[in-house]
């Protein structure tokens, strides 16, 4: 199965990766968390992407392009994939076309102020990805162990920058995936599990 998650930054994109990748046993790809990882080993490509996602802007198409081929040519990735946070552009939607056949397209359709509050609540764990909400766990440390922080374009300033990038960038998709009969939406508002089981009974044949 391959599938992309579509939605704005803070939708629950992550959260249902996770789900929906313990139901399919199939492999999630964010490229927002590979980009984070870029960072965190100082390489080049994360030094330059630094500079576009602490302003909340996209990183180039190009860089994005060649860094999705890449991962989709490993070996772990022949029996399906979930991507997460691509493609963004209309863009990187034509360069993905070229080298997958899609399944479905997924988009969480949340409300904008739902949005601000999840991920101004939002932790992270540095060590194994999972995703937190403080009004749902409270601890500062991750079942894992792992020291939980809050990612620096969280930060309200970068929120809303991000969120008007989405508009301006990404919406298109949904009119784009819509017109090749991929897009399915469900909405993004209720538990985590609610959501789960919408897209998981949407995904039925
Ligand atoms: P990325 O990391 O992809 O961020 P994003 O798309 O903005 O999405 P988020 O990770 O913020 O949110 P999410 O939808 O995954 O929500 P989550 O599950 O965490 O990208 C970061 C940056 O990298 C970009 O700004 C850009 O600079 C760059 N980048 C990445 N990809 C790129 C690309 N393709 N092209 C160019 N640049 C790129 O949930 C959020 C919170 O809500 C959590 O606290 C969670 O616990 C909570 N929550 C989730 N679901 C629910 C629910 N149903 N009910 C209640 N709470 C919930």
């Amino acid at each position: 199965m391959r599938l992309v998650l579509l939605g704005p930054p803070g939708a629950g994109k992550g959260t249902q990766a996770a789900l929906l990748c313990r139901r399919y046993g199939i492999k999630h790809i964010s490229t927002g968390d590979m980009l984070r990882a870029e960072l965190l080993a100082k390489t080049k490509l994360g030094l330059e992407a630094h500079s576009y996602i602490e302003k909340g802007e996209l990183v180039p198409d190009s860089v994005i392009i060649d860094m999705v081929k890449a991962k989709l040519k490993e070996p772990e990735f022949k029996n399906g994939y979930i991507l997460d946070g691509f493609p963004r552009t209309i863009a990187q939607a034509d360069a993905l076309e070229q080298f997958v056949k899609l399944d479905a397209v997924i988009y969480l359709e949340v409300d904008f102020e739902i949005i601000i509050k999840r991920i101004s609540g939002r932790r992270r764990c540095p060590d194994c990805g999972a995703i937190y909400h403080v009004s749902h766990y409270a601890e500062n440390t991750c079942s894992c162990g792992g020291v939980l922080y809050q990612r620096e374009d969280d930060k309200l300033e970068t929120v809303k920058n991000r969120l008007a990038v989405y508009e301006a960038e990404t919406r298109p998709l949904i009119a784009y995936y819509s017109q090749k009969g991929l897009l399915r939406t469900v909405s993004g508002e209720g538990s985590p599990e609610e959501v789960d089981a919408k897209i998981a009974a949407m995904l039925v044949p």
